[in-house]
């Protein structure tokens, strides 16, 4: 049985042996190239998760990858926003099933295909169990010409930025050297682990102002999931506070494209390759069998 299969069958309510599933699904991975899903999350809103999530979508393309790019975010800082295009669909038409992901995807930077956020559409406050199953499709439909897909997620720890994490294979938290950014970050990584036995995080910190303060705050954070949640984070690395950000925003491009010799872009550069270089997702569990097994009783369908 293939894994779309599996999850057809499970998000229809037919429970499958786990022990069985795991096997199907890994065996499954190994006859073709699965598509790496890495979403950006953080909690706190405003700590970079979209221009992270943007320039390393970019940063990838330039090293061979084919990366969508899914604004998961109906925030005021969309992805469109941030690159200045005015997309005609979203992933509002794909949930609805009105429309295949090849057709709202976008071309942006390098090539990266971007699949543009539902901006203040209701759907997207609280994605249905048939919205979910929809997505899940079109992603099967699309792994073939894929290498990587990153979601940029939403502020927050509601259901929807819960979804989209367990989607992924690896997760990436962003926070910044601001206290709240710590105990959201914190927040997210302890409701993942708690409600949904994810284990693995890797942790970037923006906005930092040397190597030295970021290394500390996620020391800090550290120190934190060990203690209470026993479980240990990955350090992924640091970008600085950097105008060069701030100015690539307001010129509607990304910083790592305009601005490639900027500190910023020169360290986003490093974990980019770091990531690329990384060839085995570590797949918390089958995320997606996971995901419409454990947390149906989330959807309102
Ligand atoms: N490394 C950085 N240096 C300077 N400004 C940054 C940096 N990262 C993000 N910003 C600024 O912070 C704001 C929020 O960034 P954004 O990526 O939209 O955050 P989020 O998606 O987490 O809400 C933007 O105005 C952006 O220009
Ligand atoms: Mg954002």
């Amino acid at each position: 049985m293939d894994q779309a299969g599996i999850l057809r069958r499970v998000a229809g309510g037919e429970k499958i042996n786990d022990g069985m599933d795991a096997a199907s699904v890994d065996g499954d991975k190994k006859s073709r190239p699965a598509v790496r899903v890495l979403a950006v999350t953080s909690g706190k809103g405003g700590v970079g998760k979209t221009n992270v999530a943007a320039n390393l979508a970019y940063q990838m393309s330039l090293r061979g990858k084919r990366v969508l790019l899914l604004d998961a975010d109906a925030g005021l800082a969309n992805i469109d926003v941030i690159l200045g295009i005015a997309p005609e669909y979203n992933l509002c038409h794909v949930l609805r099933g009105e429309k295949a992901l090849s057709e709202v995807v976008v071309r942006g930077p390098g090539g990266i295909m971007i699949v543009p956020a539902a901006s203040g559409v209701q759907e997207m406050a609280e994605l249905s169990r048939g919205h979910k199953l929809a997505l899940i499709e079109e992603l099967e439909l699309f792994d073939e010409e894929l290498d990587i897909m990153i979601i940029d997620t939403a502020a927050g720890i509601n259901g929807n930025v819960m979804y989209f994490n367990m989607v992924a294979n690896d997760i990436i938290v962003v926070l910044s050297p601001d206290p709240t950014s710590l105990t959201d970050a914190y927040a997210i990584i302890k409701v993942l682990k708690q409600n949904y036995g994810i284990r693995d995080f890797m942790v970037l910190v923006n906005m930092a102002r040397n190597s030295e303060e970021a290394f500390n705050v996620y020391q800090r954070l550290g120190a934190a999931t060990d203690r209470f949640l026993n479980l240990t984070i990955q350090y992924l690395g640091y970008l600085v506070h950097d105008r060069m950000v701030t100015e690539s925003v307001r010129q509607q491009g990304l910083f790592s494209e305009l601005f490639p010799s900027a500190r910023a872009s020169r360290l986003l550069g490093s974990i980019a390759e770091a990531l690329c270089l990384e060839q085995t997702p570590r797949v918390h569990d089958p995320g997606m069998l996971k995901f419409f097994g454990n947390s149906v009783i989330d959807c309102n369908e």
